[in-house]
């Protein structure tokens, strides 16, 4: 199978702990690349529109707070069959729920402060990739 690229944001609870090389490190141990990767203070606005999709949940507004509450970085990762591999390296969204040897095992606080957020799916990949970097940042 070729390569596929997926999008991953290490979150405000990872930054804060100074996790950003632990992550990442599980990230290519898992067999992913990181093609593109940057640190960023997200605005209010970039975080509602990039949860857009969970808007009328009841956990919205903690989440956006969240995740402007620090810096996050944010990176494509390259792998074969990259959104399944981050997926499973990521582990459960709720931390109590994840399997030995995931990201989230390791190092989630928390429902909302779980370390790291991966793509559901190449579409979303896409959009998500696209949502925070040019063509030109991303170098295979
Ligand atoms: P993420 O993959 O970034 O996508 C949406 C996020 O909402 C999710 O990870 C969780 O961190 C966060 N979240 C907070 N509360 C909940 C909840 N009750 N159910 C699902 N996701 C939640």
């Amino acid at each position: 199978m070729a390569a596929t690229r997926t999008f991953s944001i290490i979150k405000p609870d990872a930054t804060r702990r100074n996790l950003t090389g632990a992550v990442t490190k599980m990230l290519e141990e898992a067999g992913l690349r990181v093609v593109a990767s940057k640190r960023i203070q997200m605005t209010r606005e970039q975080a509602e529109g990039f949860y857009a999709v969970h808007k009328e949940r009841p956990f919205f507004g903690d989440l956006v707070e969240f995740m402007i509450s620090g810096p996050v970085v944010v990176q494509v990762l390259e792998g074969e069959d990259a959104v399944k591999r981050n997926r499973d390296v990521m582990g459960a969204t709720n931390p109590s729920d994840a399997a030995e040897g995931t990201i989230r095992k390791a190092y989630a606080e928390s429902i909302e402060a779980n370390s790291v957020h991966g793509s559901d799916s190449d579409e979303n990949a896409k959009i998500e990739i696209d949502y925070f970097f040019k063509p030109e940042e991303i170098v295979g």
